[in-house]
């Protein structure tokens, strides 16, 4: 399995690994069948606009690789914006991904989701588009 530089980079030396404390939005996800999980928080001022992003993933170097990229892309973006980190690019920033690790942009995709689902749960706003994830497990892990 070939990975691209940008990967083994962001595999290496993860960027925004960790936790914000009393984050804005936190979301939990995880991949029922290779076990992996995702926890995305992010601080979201009072714009609306993401400050920061941080993540924690306990899982296969591709799944820390997406991570660490999406909070990149997503950083500095409008919650509606935040939308367009979408798994395909995520994927195109790290310059492609071996296809039996798809799912683990999809992944960094659903966690974004998830952290979004939750600041608007606790804020009252709506984000055209976004679903409650289905691989959302923070019931399960809290
Ligand atoms: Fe499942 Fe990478 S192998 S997230």
């Amino acid at each position: 399995m070939e990975y691209s530089a940008k990967v083994m980079d962001h595999f290496m030396n993860p960027r925004n690994m960790g936790q914000i404390e009393d984050a804005d939005g936190v979301g939990t996800v995880g991949n029922a069948k290779c076990g992996d999980i995702m926890k995305i928080y992010l601080d979201i001022d009072e714009n609306g606009i993401v400050q920061d992003a941080k993540f924690k993933t306990f899982g296969c170097g591709a799944a820390v690789a997406t991570s660490s990229m999406a909070t990149e892309l997503v950083k500095g973006k409008s919650v509606d914006e935040a939308m367009d980190v979408t798994n395909k690019a995520v994927m195109e920033a790290l310059d492609g991904l071996p296809p039996v690790k798809v799912h683990c942009s999809c992944l960094a995709e659903e966690a974004i989701h998830a952290a979004l689902w939750d600041y608007c749960e606790k804020n009252g706003r709506k984000i055209e588009g976004l679903k409650k994830p289905v691989n959302d497990i923070d019931e399960l892990h809290g």
